[in-house]
């Protein structure tokens, strides 16, 4: 037996490696992985779309073939009515639908590299042949060159990601317009949109989806994988000219866009404000990171619409720096064909991400006043960027909103961060301690509050120990590979605070303070301990507090969630020789 023998040369496609495998191959655990390598979004899925995969009905049953609920869907989000609109399993397999029905053998399909490889790898797929009409060095399209290849060689389809990667530049819209006076299909792939600086909410002023109806040889390609952090499902949909629908009904896969996808993608679309924030953090992250990038003096820095940033190295081999990266578990992109070799891409991460891997850059510049200058400014401006995680991410995070009758709280909360935070109650003390525990748990925590203070604080120390507690119990998860248990005994001045924690997912709190006055900072000193039980008993932990000595309540307070937030770190922290186990006999850790 014998396969097609034009797969005998055919070239492989290079995929990146996810998650657990690299955390084999790396020998080190997820949570220390940065992975800036594949533009994934870090803050993973909606709340609405995680509650409908857990919520799945009748994953025993076949999808729609026309997934109906989701085009109807998409046409209410991209103005594009639903028979225009087809969805698949990410926009990858778009690219290669519309290349099966457009494609004689032989016919050709003209790309402008550096660019997406899936277009000259889905044409040879569907025995096309690539025309390359290379960008200028500084990535902008050869227009003559692309009309000179048109009028010499008649490719049927031309493809444009906009934003480009691996540059993440944009094209101008009338660039786009003399395009589509070229005789053949344009697509354009817009995977990226939706980070563009001008596109206002999530790409809608940048797109030109709602154009397609209106036109005969345009084609809009969109995907769920990078702003709304599906990557892993796999969703995308396009927009296409009416005389080809039929056809691609008729070509596709019946079942391409499986059950989970499908809830999943129809569920963000209904959690927009959710991802638009997400979205936000990440183009600021851009800005953050761009800047960072701009210092390190062996790098020249490409301008970014997308949610990465293209890097020439310079005077050193971008090969050894990318392998310098990886031994510190922090993945880019390595690029050596040109006109990019010597490039690496970055994907934007999160507040903690950019830490590590300009650290890390800036170490390897050998310039400790460098060094110095970079992370000096940056101590600021990490307290003013917005906390890094938002919902439960497939990192080790979580978003709680708790709303009742008296107060309003919203948490969100990620484990493995750097001490970034934003916490507002309007109880200035409040929120002084609560800075304690991010900063000294060095965990990321954006707290806004509201509630009934105009009765008296007692409603909302509450709630926010409940919200604070159950978003510790989320970002656990199952609690494997955790440590358990950990302890701190801190001091500040003449008060000595002891606490132990043990996440056993047995609620119990033992409190043992004296005070000296009613109050401190305005709350009432009784409250302090009705804030640590209310918070063992939605985290799930049991927790021992005990004051060894003091005079002064503002000093014994503030000792108390400094050794909290150094208890709970020690607890949470994953111990790789854990990885994957729950550190109990008995088995199970879950509230
Ligand atoms: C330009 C471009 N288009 C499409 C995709 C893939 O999208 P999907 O995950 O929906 O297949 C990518 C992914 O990296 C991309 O860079």
């Amino acid at each position: 037996m014998k396969a097609a023998s034009r797969f005998e040369n055919f070239p492989a496609y290079q995929p990146i490696e996810p998650f657990d495998v690299l955390s084999a191959r790396l020998g080190r655990p997820i949570a220390e992985i940065v992975k800036l390598d594949a533009n994934e979004n870090p803050y993973g899925l909606a709340p609405k779309a995680r509650q409908a995969l857990a919520e799945l009905a009748f994953a025993n049953i076949y999808p729609d073939p026309e997934s109906r609920v989701l085009r109807a869907g998409l046409a209410a989000f991209t103005g594009v009515p639903a028979e225009y609109l087809m969805a698949g399993s990410g926009a990858d397999e778009l690219i290669d639908l519309l290349l099966r029905v457009l494609l004689e053998p032989g016919e050709r399909v003209l790309t402008c590299p550096p660019t997406f490889p899936m277009y000259a790898f889905d044409t040879l797929l569907n025995q096309g042949q690539v025309v390359n009409v290379p960008r200028r060095p500084d990535f902008s399209l050869d227009l003559q060159g692309i009309r000179a290849a048109v009028a010499a060689q008649s490719p049927r389809v031309l493809f444009l990601a906009n934003p480009n990667n691996p540059d993440g530049g944009l094209l101008p819209p009338e660039v786009i317009e003399d395009l589509l006076e070229l005789p053949l299909m344009v697509v354009l792939d817009e995977a990226y949109i939706e980070f563009t600086e001008e596109g206002g909410r999530l790409g809608e002023r940048m797109s030109q989806i709602k154009t397609v109806p209106r036109r005969q040889n345009l084609v809009v390609l969109r995907t769920f994988s990078k702003w709304a952090g599906l990557a892993g499902l796999r969703c995308g949909y396009g927009a296409f000219p009416a005389w080809l629908m039929p056809v691609l009904w008729k070509a596709k896969q019946p079942y391409n866009v499986n059950v989970a996808a499908s809830a999943a993608a129809i569920a963000s679309l209904a959690d927009l404000d959710w991802l638009a924030a997400n979205v936000e953090k990440l183009r600021s992250e851009r800005a953050r990171l761009f800047a960072c990038l701009e210092q390190i003096p062996y790098l020249e820095t490409q301008p970014s619409q997308a949610n990465f940033i293209l890097c020439r190295v310079k005077e050193r081999s971008a090969v050894e720096l990318k392998q310098a990266l990886l031994a510190q578990a922090i993945l880019v992109r390595y690029y050596n064909i040109p006109p990019v070799e010597d490039c690496l891409r970055i994907s934007v991460g999160r507040p903690q991400d950019t830490r590590r891997i300009c650290q890390a850059l800036l170490a390897l510049a050998g310039d400790p006043d460098l060094e110095k200058h970079v992370l000096a400014a940056w101590a600021d401006s990490e307290v003013a960027v917005p906390a890094s995680p938002s919902g439960p991410t497939d990192g080790r995070s979580a978003h709680v909103r708790r709303q009742t009758g008296e107060t309003l709280v919203e948490i969100s909360l990620g484990l493995d961060g750097a001490g970034a935070h934003t916490i507002h109650t309007g109880l200035g003390f409040f929120d002084h301690m609560l800075t304690q525990l991010a900063v000294h748990g060095l965990f990321d925590l954006e707290i806004e509050g509201q509630g009934d203070l105009q009765v008296d604080p007692h409603h909302l120390v509450e709630d926010t120990a409940l919200a604070l507690g159950e978003a510790f119990s989320q970002a656990l998860g199952d609690r494997k590979g955790i440590t358990r248990m950990g302890s701190a005994l801190v001091p500040m001045d003449e008060s000595l605070a002891e606490v132990v924690v043990d996440f056993s997912s047995r609620p119990y709190a033992v409190i043992q303070v004296d005070w000296h006055a009613p109050t401190v900072g305005g709350i009432p000193n009784s409250l302090w301990a009705h804030f640590l039980e209310s918070f063992a008993l939605r985290a799930g932990c049991t927790l021992h507090v005990t004051l060894r000595g003091g005079r002064d309540d503002h000093h014994q307070v503030e000792a108390i969630f400094k050794a909290l937030g150094r208890a709970l770190e020690a607890a949470v922290r994953l111990d790789p020789r854990r990885s994957g186990q729950v550190p109990s006999s008995k088995g199970t850790l879950t509230v």
